[in-house]
Formats: structure tokens, sequence, C-alpha cells
């Protein structure tokens, strides 16, 4: 199967076409190659510097199905291929479903012929006030009979809804979840912007039977009149070309993104220019370890194209990993190995790997030290301003089990 891959270029205020994808039967194997039209653009930007770079020849994948990793990222994942094969009747392999979903994809790419693209660019997401009139159990109604869905990844149910002319990715929690689980991500977005890491605005709304929801601003997405700009994004995964579905593969280390980050993100003028990223990088594998937040898999973490080039993505999908009884915070990707046990979060650690980012380890302890004050210090407040009671308050504590070891360490 093939089909085209469209690229957002902004001169254009357009999708064009950029190249063409094609994947074998079992999904294992595939190919891109850049169209030489889009070469010729001015503004033509390579959709991986490091996997598809530009050039006229065609590059092979043997991962992530068979498509390179940023395409696989505008691709849906759990949640919008459900939703899509409930509406087509059969299942979907990824290339299927990334092109019958909507082009709310992260990032810059869409996938389809030019019919897709026509229909695609005639997609508005819908208005907040018509999903907010619904109840939760309706949300599987909405993206089946309006069919919004989405192509954005993740399990959870989600689709992208405009507000007050901003674009948002509105979520809601997965069964199993407790249901305050959509309050504590928007807490911990802002207890996460408190500890100076780059958050997008978000809110908690209400349903017409009171169960809450989640709203994130698309930082992907420059609603500018009619047409949204977009910017292009990577996962994680992508970047250091880790598939999750291999297990044969042990979980990649943040310090081996740090160093992918240093190969995307450094201006050709400018090498150090990626070091701010790295290091914001670094406070974000903190803050994940300060609150558990154990979720942080490739996939929850990304880098984004803005008008400087590739950068971190703002963060996103914070969680508290509540759960009594942890001894040790062990996050989803190692720290600074790639070996089993490496995952676990600890002050020597964490130093570590801020001295791989030029962070001198007196400037690591302190900022440490001062985010799990911070976190301990805002946290009940927060928490009982956004509606939580202390009960469900003290239940969300365990996660800072880290938090309570630096503090009281220091006492
Ligand atoms: N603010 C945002 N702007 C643009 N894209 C976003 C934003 N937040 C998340 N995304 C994209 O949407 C995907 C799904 O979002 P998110 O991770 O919040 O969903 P989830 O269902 O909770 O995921 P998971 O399966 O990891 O629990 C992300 O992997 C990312 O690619
Ligand atoms: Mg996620």
């Amino acid at each position: 199967m093939k089909t085209l891959v469209w690229a957002w270029i902004g001169s254009e205020r357009d999708w064009v076409p950029a190249g063409e994808v094609s994947v074998d039967e079992g999904g294992k194997r595939g190919t891109f190659s850049y169209r030489k039209d889009y070469l010729d653009r001015r503004q033509a930007f390579a959709l991986d510097p490091i996997a598809l770079p530009l050039t006229l020849r065609k590059q092979n994948s043997l991962k992530f199905n068979g498509l390179p990793g940023v395409i696989r990222d505008a691709c849906p994942d759990f949640w919008g291929t459900l939703t899509l094969e409930r509406h087509a009747g059969r299942t979907l392999d990824v290339l299927e479903a990334g092109i019958l979903s909507p082009p709310d994809t992260v990032g810059a790419l869409i996938l389809g012929e030019p019919d897709d693209i026509d229909r695609k660019r005639a997609w508005r997401p819908p208005h907040l006030a018509t999903i907010t009139a619904m109840e939760a159990g309706d949300l599987n109604a909405v993206s089946t009979f309006l069919m919004p869905t989405t192509g954005l990844g993740g399990t959870k149910p989600k689709m992208t809804v405009v507000d007050d002319g901003r674009i948002w990715l509105f979520k809601r929690g997965e069964r199993g979840d407790p249901d305050d689980a959509v309050v504590v991500e928007h807490l911990m977005l802002q207890l996460a912007s408190r500890c100076g890491i780059e958050t997008p605005a978000s809110r908690v709304v209400e349903l017409a039977d009171g169960s809450g929801c989640i709203m994130v601003e698309r930082f992907d997405f420059l609603a500018d009149g009619p047409s949204a700009r977009r910017r292009a994004f990577a996962s994680a995964a992508s970047v250091m070309n880790f598939d999750q579905h291999d297990r044969n593969l042990s979980q990649p280390s943040y310090r081996r993104f740090m160093q992918e980050i240093r190969r995307w993100c450094a201006a050709k003028d400018a090498p150090e220019s990626a070091s701010k990223h790295q290091k914001e990088l670094w406070r974000r594998v903190v803050f994940n370890g300060l609150v558990a937040n154990i979720d942080d898999h490739s996939r929850n973490h990304g880098l984004l194209r803005r008008d400087s080039g590739w950068t971190l993505a703002p963060a996103f999908d914070l969680n508290a990993g509540y759960g009594a009884g942890r001894r040790n915070v062990a996050l989803t990707m190692n720290l600074v190995e790639e070996r089993s046990g490496a995952s676990i979060v600890t002050m020597e650690r964490l130093i570590d790997l801020a001295k791989a980012v030029s962070i001198d380890a007196d400037e690591a302890r302190a900022y440490v030290r001062e985010s799990a004050a911070t976190i301990l210090d805002l946290w009940s407040g927060l928490a009982a301003a956004a509606g939580l009671a202390p009960q469900r308050r003290s239940f969300y504590e365990s996660a800072f089990l880290f938090a309570r070891e630096i503090q009281s360490r220091r006492e």
C-alpha cells in the first residue's frame, strides 16, 4: 500500500505533497521518497533531519510498521484507530487509519490521495459547546456520528476542539482511571510550570453529567483566522528510532534523547543552541521523579519545529503516579544508561544526567530541592482550589514519595 505524505509549509499556507510512502503487506518494511517539486521549494524542510534528509533517493524503513517514525507519529494510535474502525466496520492498518483520520494529527504532516486531502482541508474541529452539552458516555457517539474522532495518538478518548478562537486537545480519563485523574493532570501541568518547565495552557471543563475533561492548548496549531498554521512534531520515540512495540529492545534513556537533541536542535551556526533544550529536558526528568510521573514513555515527549528550528516541545501528558507502598520511583525511560534498574530515580542519577548537559552538581542539587519544595508547598492549595476534597488530596500524596525524601534529607 502506498500514499502521499503532505506537509504544511508556512509560506504556502496550505498542505503540499512532500513525498510518497509505501509499506509492504505485512507492514514490516517500507520506503519513503521525497518529490522533486517538494525538494525544489524554498521552504521545504526535512520531515526527519537524520532519517529522512532532503534527497531524491528512496529511503527505507524497517521499524514502526514500515513507516518512518515521523510519519507513524502522524497516524492515530489506540483511541483514534478504535473510533475509525468502528466507523469503517473493519480493522485498519496504521497507514489506512492515517489516511481516514481527520487532519488533527500531531505536527505538520497528513496522509492521503488528493481526494482525501480535499476532505481534510474542509475539516473543522467542533466547538467546545457542542461537546460539553453531551454526557461522558455520549463521547463515543460524538466520535462515531459527528465523526470528529481524532488523528492524535494516545489511549484516552480525545478529540480536537475549538474554543475562543484557540485550538485544544480535549481528553477524558480512560476506564479504570479515578474520576479526578483529569483534574490531577491539569494540576501537574500547573506545578510543572511553577518548576520552570514549559507547559501549554490547560483547564478542566465539565460535561452535562458533571464528569470532568481536560483541555490542553495545541502547541502545534497556530490559530490564525479560518486556517491554522501547523508546526512539525517528532515524538522522542521517532527521534531515537525506538519502536515501543519491539519487545526485544530495552527502554531508551534520557541520556540518549539528550544526545539526539544535540543532533536535531543544534543550529548550523550555533551548535550550543541545543543546550537549552537539553537542560529543559533534564528539568522534566526531575519533575517526573518528584511527582512519580511513571508514564513518561517515549511518545509522551517530543520535538517541535518552531521558527528557530527543532526545539523540545512543551511538556504534555503529565500525571501523578499515586499508589501506596511503592519504595522507589521507577520511570518508564531509563535515566543515564539503558539497562534494567536504570529507570529508578535517585539524586545521584539526576546529578549524573545534569553533568552530561553541563549543569553543575550544586546547581542541579539546588534545583531538585527547590522543585521538591515548590511541589509540596503548592500541591494542597492548588488541589483544593481545583475542587479536590481532603481525602482525594491525601490519596494522591503517595505520588510525592521522592519529593518528601529529598525534603527530609535536607532537614
Ligand atoms: N498540547 C498538545 N498539543 C499538540 N499535541 C499534543 C498535545 N498534547 C499531546 N499531544 C499529542 O497527542 C498525543 C496524545 O496526547 P496524550 O499523551 O495527552 O494522550 P493519552 O491518551 O493520555 O496518552 P497515553 O496513551 O500516553 O496515556 C501525544 O502523544 C502527543 O503526540
Ligand atoms: Mg500520552
